[in-house]
């Protein structure tokens, strides 16, 4: 395994929408693979293949606690297919592409998600707290969505004007 550059704001390619996984092959095993020990390396709790450039319908994820055994999750063309109930949860979310940037969303607190697992199976997976947000959070991306999309458009503009800035002053 191996870590994968993680491409940032203003990166046209994170508002790009990706592509379902036509089957699950080794070369895609491998990107989960890797696309894991980049989030856990870096750290975070999901990661989307778009944030490693590639744009392809795959999120992987471990909300586990620190003291417990990790959990990766890996989901092939992940989608919400029920929202349970009205509760909303709101969560302080951060994204390792717009990094120290931080805001507190609310979402829906449960929810059903189908995909496709390792083996190639379609699979269910009911999801409340961390689990929830953070699947909402990666199936975002995958439809060219980010966390500063929950902001005023003004605000929005003046985060991305700041990573514009840094980008363009970044030694080359
Ligand atoms: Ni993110």
């Amino acid at each position: 395994m191996s870590t994968l550059p993680i491409i940032t704001l203003p990166d046209p390619l994170l508002r790009k929408a990706s592509d379902p996984v036509e089957q699950v092959d080794a070369e895609l095993l491998k990107l989960a693979d890797d696309m894991l020990e980049t989030m856990y390396d870096a750290p975070g709790v999901g990661l989307a293949a778009i944030q490693v450039g590639v744009p392809k319908r795959l999120i992987v994820l471990d909300v586990a606690d620190e003291d417990d055994q990790p959990n990766p999750l890996t989901l092939f063309n992940p989608e919400i297919l029920k929202i349970d109930g009205n509760e909303t949860r709101v969560h302080e979310e951060g994204c390792l592409s717009i990094p120290d940037f931080r805001l507190e969303i609310e979402r829906p607190a449960r929810l059903v998600v189908g995909y496709i697992d390792r083996q190639g199976k379609p699979q269910e997976l009911a999801a409340d707290g961390l689990l929830a947000t953070a699947l909402q959070h990666e199936i975002d991306h995958l439809n060219g969505k980010l966390i500063i999309d929950f902001l005023s458009r003004l605000q929005r503009d003046m985060v991305v004007r700041k990573f514009k800035k840094a980008a363009r002053e970044a030694p080359a």
